[in-house]
């Protein structure tokens, strides 16, 4: 299941949306964290924290941390775990793994969530923060997910969704449509990163909804999968790999 219908005007066909990302992401890396940080008002950090704390992060853990991009959500899980367990990160693009690298202090893997480089049953806890609208396929993303945890294992997928009230679809188109691409722009003069937030909406905008998000979750095995909700649009999607398989 794709999770949105191809962008017009950005690629043709799925490899075409693999390469666009890619360098979407290449381009954009060094801007990333800048536009995150004054983009969201200072908020992520703690929002991805709370959101692995809440999903059952514990110290001890081995946690995954896909589509890792500058190393977000790695950061917090680190801090979660306290220097007990271990943080991988994965990710394609080689432009947001450097940036990790500079500041982050994980192992960090070239990798899709479509295939991903680690043996069966490797992780306790797999996080995909804000990445989930770039896989090729939700299906064959999950069943990876599946795949990589050990039994018991717990999933946590963070994304925006489209607020499904009038006044929130407006206020969301207003901010992350009409402003946030040309704020992107002025606060690093660079069309990589207005382009790369530009994007960003529209992936948004064209996303399937989250009840099938959340039945693709169930159908790769994972039993208890839910989606918590802030302010209509910060979704928290969470499962656990059945012990028994
Ligand atoms: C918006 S960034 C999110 C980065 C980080 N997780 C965060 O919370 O800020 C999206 C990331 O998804 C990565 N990505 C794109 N396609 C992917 C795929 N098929 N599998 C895994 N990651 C992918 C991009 O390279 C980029 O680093």
């Amino acid at each position: 299941m794709r999770p949105h219908e191809s962008i017009t005007g950005r690629y043709e066909d799925d490899e075409g949306k693999r390469q666009f990302v890619r360098e979407l992401f290449n381009r954009g890396a060094r801007h990333y964290d800048r536009i995150g940080r004054i983009g969201f008002f200072g908020t992520g950090h703690l929002h991805r924290r709370c959101a692995l704390e809440r999903a059952g992060l514990r110290p001890g853990m081995d946690a995954l941390d896909v589509a890792c991009g500058t190393g977000a959500v790695t950061r917090a899980m680190l801090e979660v775990l306290g220097g007990k367990g271990r943080v991988c990160g994965v990710d394609p693009s080689e432009g947001m793994l450097g940036e990790a690298r500079k500041s982050v202090p994980a192992a960090f893997q070239l990798g899709q969530a479509e295939a991903l480089p680690f043996p069966d049953a490797s992780f306790d806890f797999l996080s995909m923060g804000y990445a989930l609208r770039h896989v090729a396929d939700l299906s064959r993303a999950f069943a990876e997910y599946h795949r990589v945890l050990r039994p018991g294992g717990r999933l946590l997928i963070l994304e925006i969704s489209r607020p499904q009230m009038r006044l929130g679809l407006a206020l969301s188109r207003l901010y992350f449509r009409d402003l946030l691409p040309g704020f992107s722009w002025l606060i690093t003069g660079s069309q990589d990163a207005r382009r790369m937030m530009s994007y960003y909406w529209e992936t948004i905008d064209a996303c399937v909804p989250p009840a099938m998000i959340q039945q693709a979750i169930q159908s790769a095995g994972f039993q208890g999968a839910e989606r918590h909700v802030e302010l209509g649009i910060f979704s928290a999607y969470t499962g656990q790999k059945r012990v028994q398989t």
